[in-house]
């Protein structure tokens, strides 16, 4: 698959399957987002890489999965994320724009994980406060977003729709993403319709 078919195809993945991701797998990815633009090139992004078993299962209860359907976006027991990415700001490194930073990193992240089979689901429904017990960072480093990854075990499509931003699970179960038309969101040489 190319770039823009993999950038096309890419869906947030909410069902997992058990097997583990190697290291050199989330290296690899972790190693993309810290390549991603950063404004100013301030990079103040951290990356904290969570495989260990007992402290994933610590995690999971603290993430919101798929507010629209809740709990229908829930991955079912045996389908949890294999690993987790949590997204850090450095707020020593400076600068209003990390969130721009973020953005781009979690997709280079993600985009690069699929090269390896891995998907994913970036989340910025979590309880902080679990993570910072968890993990006790200094003031200056603050959980932004955490990505739950694994090797998928679902097929969500997007479908082009403008009357609904809401996503839906269809009667196989299957998630669909309704993703506004290109029409609608594109213009040439001005605002007008015409
Ligand atoms: C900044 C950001 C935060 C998100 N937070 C969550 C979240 O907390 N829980 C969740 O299930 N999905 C979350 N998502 C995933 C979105 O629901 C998903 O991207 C959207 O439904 C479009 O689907 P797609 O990624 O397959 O195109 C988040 C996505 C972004 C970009």
């Amino acid at each position: 698959m190319d770039c823009y078919e993999l950038i096309l195809s890419r869906r947030t993945v909410r069902r997992f399957k058990p097997d583990p991701i190697p290291d050199e797998v989330l290296e690899k990815m972790v190693d993309a987002a810290r390549l991603a633009p950063s404004a100013a090139n301030l990079q103040p992004l951290r990356y904290l890489m969570v495989t260990d078993p007992d402290i994933r299962a610590r995690i999971f209860p603290c993430l919101r999965w798929a507010a629209y359907i809740n709990p229908d976006g829930n991955p079912p027991p045996g389908s949890e994320p294999a690993a987790y990415i949590v997204i850090l700001v450095d707020d020593q490194a400076g600068g209003g724009f990390y969130r721009y930073d973020v953005g781009y990193a979690c997709e280079n992240l993600l985009l690069a994980g699929l090269t390896f089979g891995v998907a994913g689901c970036a989340m910025l429904a979590f309880d902080p406060k679990v993570i910072v017990a968890e993990f006790d960072p200094p003031d200056h480093l603050r959980p932004d977003l955490v990505v739950a990854l694994g090797y998928p075990d679902e097929t969500p499509m997007a479908v082009d729709r403008s009357d609904t931003v809401k996503y839906w699970r269809d009667d196989n179960g299957r998630h669909i993403v309704p993703k506004k038309p290109l029409a609608e969101v594109m213009y040439k040489n001005g605002l007008s319709r015409d």
